[in-house]
């Protein structure tokens, strides 16, 4: 059978995130803090540089490339890049994460370029509360690029909303409602201790996954399904509705064990766990050796054997990961 990346824990690694750049034209308060520097020019990968890591992984047995950023849909050449990636033989789907203040202008052209499903950041319907959250977005913009992608056809659109105790708590019940009049699939996020962001941090904003379930039951029936995306959500289904609310619960439920992903930063470090500093510097690898397909995945090979067992995340302590959830792409 053919072969599969393999870690030392005996999971299989078959899913790629790939955050290609790590700009945003958002500065949401859990992601960012307010006066971010972002990498140089230089220090991140080009797009040939992207679509060649792509490549390898593809060749290893990688099923799945989420694209994310920051924002991708900032980064010039991005349509043109998601294309490409798209069109590597063995890859079953391309998806996306974005926060979607530009999909008004490129839904239909990133479903045309083949992007399967996509999921969008959307944590409050208040437009004040949203400009509070992301400090520089407009909830009209992105309200407009959602319907927009509704229109082009996705196979699947997921709203993603990270819950802040008093900050967007109250509006579970309202985000089902507007996913499930549009026939949309939610997830509620429980915020990660990642960077130097905000100072609402220290636990005093943690809302489990457990309490949402709890303030959504007088309003919804959610019937538990199995998950069919191979990411972190427990998923359940809106009774008499086409939508599903996911859970991901990286602090009340620790989902590691069915770990299939790795990640690629903007600079080129594959990240072998979110909430771990673990990585292998394969910029380094392609720049020493450009276009070399086979020391490039003997590295990737390689870097399996340093994939943590799991994350750590304490809500209580400051947090130990210093690297922005931007930098990352979640
Ligand atoms: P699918 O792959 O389609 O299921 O999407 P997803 O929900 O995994 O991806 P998305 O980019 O929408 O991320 C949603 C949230 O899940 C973000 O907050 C991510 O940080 C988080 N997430 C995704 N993978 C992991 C992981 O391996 N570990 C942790 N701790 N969080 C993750
Ligand atoms: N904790 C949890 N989720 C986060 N995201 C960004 N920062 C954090 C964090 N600190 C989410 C975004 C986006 C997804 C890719 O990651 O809301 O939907
Ligand atoms: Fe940008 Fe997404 Fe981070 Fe918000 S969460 S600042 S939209 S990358």
């Amino acid at each position: 059978r053919p072969f599969q990346l393999t870690d030392r824990f005996g999971r299989v690694v078959n899913y790629l995130r790939v955050s290609i750049t790590d700009r945003c034209d958002f500065r949401c308060v859990y992601c960012m803090a307010e006066d971010m520097t972002f990498l140089p020019r230089k220090q991140i990968l080009s797009l040939e540089e992207i679509q060649f890591i792509c490549e390898a992984f593809v060749g290893l047995g990688v099923n799945k490339i989420r694209v994310t950023g920051g924002e991708p849909l900032v980064r010039n050449g991005a349509l043109d890049l998601l294309r490409n990636i798209g069109a590597i033989p063995g890859l079953n789907e391309l998806v996306l994460t974005s926060n979607g203040s530009h999909l008004a202008d490129m839904a239909g052209d990133l479903r045309a370029a083949g992007v399967k499903r996509i999921n969008i950041s959307l944590d409050t319907l208040d437009p004040v509360k949203f400009k509070a959250l992301t400090r520089t977005g407009e909830l009209g913009q992105v309200l407009a690029g959602i319907e927009a992608a509704r229109s082009a056809g996705f196979e699947r659109i997921k709203l993603n909303a990270v819950v802040m105790k008093d900050r967007n708590h109250a509006e579970v019940g309202d985000l089902v409602q507007f996913a499930a009049d549009r026939g949309l699939d939610i997830s509620f996020i429980e915020e990660m201790p990642l960077g130097k962001v905000d100072q609402h941090r220290r636990g005093d904003s943690y809302y489990p996954s457990e309490a949402i379930r709890a303030d959504l039951r007088p309003r919804f029936k959610l019937e538990a399904i199995a998950d069919s995306t191979g990411g972190p959500s427990a998923y359940f289904r809106v009774a008499g509705s086409t939508s599903r609310v996911g859970f991901i619960s990286p602090l009340s439920a620790n989902f590691c064990a069915a770990c299939n992903r790795v990640r690629l930063t903007a600079e080129g470090r594959l990240l072998l766990c979110l909430g771990n500093e673990h990585s292998v510097d394969l910029k380094a690898v392609v720049r020493e050796h450009p276009g070399d397909l086979a020391v490039l995945q003997q590295a990737i090979v390689a870097a399996m054997r340093i994939k943590p067992e799991k994350h750590e995340f304490n809500i209580h302590e400051q947090p130990v990961i210093l690297r922005h959830m931007s930098a990352t792409g979640g």
